[in-house]
């Protein structure tokens, strides 16, 4: 969604906001525009489209040293350069990200008082009411004016009379800010602060930052400074860099054995230094045992691909815990009523971990006083710090809008957690969880291994660019993948797509399958194998073009399938690692060869903070 910079410091503003709009064009956007002070007054450029469009109708002459910039994702009003951030009325300049839900009933006030909006966006009307309420004193002005704001938001507000210094306030959406030799720096994520600092800080909810070239100045809406926990990165700037690859998603999906390392490597311990135990250990997490005890319960809540990782974790949990476990779609969920109690845990997935509709989950099964856990890939982000305990992924920096790497790091999550959950309970023998952990650790060579089969899935993509329509089906964790595989390639090929559950084909769908139709079947499950088997040839007798991606054991039919893929000798509970990953290679080489923008497809966004 949006992205926020903002520049106060030595070297030439309008650079350091067009690079850091650049690095926040993963994000997702429309539109893009900046406002600097240059001679003592705001000069604002604005475009439609991509931020080199920005660049180039940027003067050469235009000389300044602080500054803010946003990338716009449509809410409220189409895409158009009125519509573009910053917006200006009266002394306030203003970038917004989130959405003013009650921007209706302040436009009408602001009517009533004479004043009129240019255009369609909540955004202006904030920066409408904020103007309203500006005698001379920012801090009042924006403490006044949140006070009347429903909704989300972080906020960049320069006013035309305080040069050189901006003021920010979010609630709901990111907003991050390091000091650097080169200035203060506020962002909507870290990798736009990454070329000045790996030290950062969250600005806290509600409070107030003064960003000037030499500080930034935290204070609470009572005026009482504060000083924000201070966060570090382990990564750098090549992280969040092609490095040499053609997209940021092939990156992604070829540092996969690198990323599951990172996750589950630290995760992994001997009981003792004779023991010949492996076994997950939550220590240095902070993540305490009591979390995992008198739980009756487990409810998984996220969405799109953070949620198809807890279908996953669903299936697993079951099998160890022998207790309900649920996956809910968060923007459900939130609206559901619930019924949570202290003996149910409820465990948060999101890469951004600022997801609106995840964040909103969280609260509300916190309120009703459920234990909470999350999955979270960014540190230090909202889902993270609001939940009783956090599982970091250490997938580092995933810029590509498509997930990968924090789908593998996530599911890898799950299991860590399961055999956690399940040594502590003892719903499964010390021997058991130490086996299944060890096979966890093995699975890194697995995923190496399919990552060589990308020339032959490259091969198997050229059969499906010009498909209108196409269909996955699995049973068990295949299924869950298949939901997985379905978004993947819906998302950046735009071929309508859809996953079923085998099973549930001839219930309905099974007369969309005609000759030609291509259906990606997963069959790596021994324990449904047959029936996998039973449901290829239902599709195959309607002339499906069918794609295979199965086991070396397995025997099928070479009339059931066109094409092929099979996975390394793997437990097939493992199997999911493995499976992912050609479904995630399937859909961007099919992508490529469609000829489109793989890693911004249209109309979505990375992080989704509005609901
Ligand atoms: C799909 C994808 C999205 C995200 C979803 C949740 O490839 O990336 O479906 O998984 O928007 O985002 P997070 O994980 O940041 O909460």
């Amino acid at each position: 969604m949006c992205g926020i910079i903002g520049f106060a410091g030595y070297k030439n503003a309008p650079e350091a906001l067009l690079n850091g709009l650049s690095e926040l064009e993963y994000r997702g956007y429309d539109s893009a525009g900046i406002a600097c002070f240059s001679d003592g007054v705001i000069k604002v450029l604005k475009s439609v489209g991509k931020v080199s469009n920005l660049r180039k109708e940027l003067p050469p002459d235009l000389l300044s040293f602080c500054g803010i910039g946003h990338t716009r994702w449509a809410t409220h009003g189409g895409v158009s350069k009125v519509n573009a951030h910053p917006h200006t009325f009266g002394c306030v300049t203003l970038i917004h990200n989130g959405i003013i839900e009650n921007y209706h009933e302040l436009e009408l006030i602001l009517k009533q008082q004479g004043k009129f909006p240019i255009s369609q966006t909540d955004s202006e009307i904030a920066a409408m009411l904020i103007d309203s309420f500006y005698q001379g004193n920012a801090y009042t002005a924006i403490r006044d004016a949140v006070l009347q704001f429903s909704g989300s938001y972080a906020f960049c507000i320069m006013f035309s009379d305080q040069p050189e210094t901006i003021y920010c306030i979010r609630k709901g959406s990111p907003l991050v800010c390091c000091c650097s030799e080169q200035g203060s720096i506020v962002a909507s994520d870290m990798v736009a602060l990454l070329r000045y600092s790996k030290d950062y800080f969250v600005l806290p909810e509600l409070q107030i930052a003064k960003v000037t070239r030499n500080s930034i100045l935290v204070t609470d809406l009572e005026g009482q400074e504060c000083t924000p926990k201070l966060l570090s990165i382990t990564w750098d700037l090549s992280s969040a860099q092609k490095n040499g690859f053609k997209h940021y998603m092939l990156k992604e999906i070829y540092e996969q054995p690198e990323s599951l390392r990172r996750t589950i490597m630290p995760r992994l311990r001997k009981t003792d230094d004779d023991s010949v135990l492996l076994l997950p250990d939550f220590t240095e997490d902070n993540i305490p045992d009591s979390l995992f005890s008198n739980i009756n319960r487990i409810i998984i809540t996220a969405c799109g691909t953070a949620m198809h990782a807890g279908l996953i974790g669903r299936i697993l949990l079951e099998r160890l815990l022998r207790i309900p476990v649920s996956v809910e779609i968060a923007s459900e969920f939130r609206y559901e009523n619930p019924i949570l109690d202290k003996y149910t845990l409820v465990i948060t997935v999101s890469q951004s971990g600022e997801t609106a509709d995840t964040l909103a989950a969280l609260r509300l099964a916190k309120n009703l006083g459920a234990k909470t856990l999350s999955i979270v890939n960014v540190k230090g982000s909202s889902i993270a710090r609001e939940s009783n305990a956090v599982f970091y992924t250490h997938a580092g920096p995933e810029i590509a809008v498509a997930s990968t790497k924090a789908y593998t790091s996530q599911l890898a999550a799950f299991y860590l957690i399961a055999f956690r959950f399940a040594y502590l309970t003892k719903l499964q023998t010390d021997t058991q969880c130490s086996l299944l952990s060890s096979k966890l650790f093995h699975i890194i060579p697995d995923v190496e291994q399919v990552l060589m089969l990308a020339d032959k899935v490259k091969k198997i993509s050229r059969n499906l660019i010009s498909a209108t329509d196409l269909f996955f089906i699995g049973r068990g964790l295949d299924y869950a993948l298949s939901c997985e595989g379905s978004i993947k390639l819906k998302e950046i090929t735009y071929i309508h797509s859809e996953a079923y559950a085998a099973g549930e084909l001839k219930h309905g769908t099974l007369s969309l399958v005609t000759e030609g139709v291509p259906v990606i079947a997963l069959a790596t499950q021994p324990d449904v194998f047959s029936k996998m088997i039973s449901n290829i040839k239902e599709v195959r007798a309607r002339g499906a073009f069918v794609i295979c991606i199965t086991t070396q054991d397995a025997v099928i039919d070479p009339t059931l399938y066109d094409q092929k893929l099979i996975l390394p000798p793997i437990d097939p509970l493992f199997a999911p690692f493995c499976t992912a990953i050609l479904l995630q290679l399937l859909a961007y080489y099919t992508s490529l060869l469609r000829g489109l923008d793989v890693d911004q497809p249209r109309n979505l966004a990375k992080s989704v903070t509005v609901e």
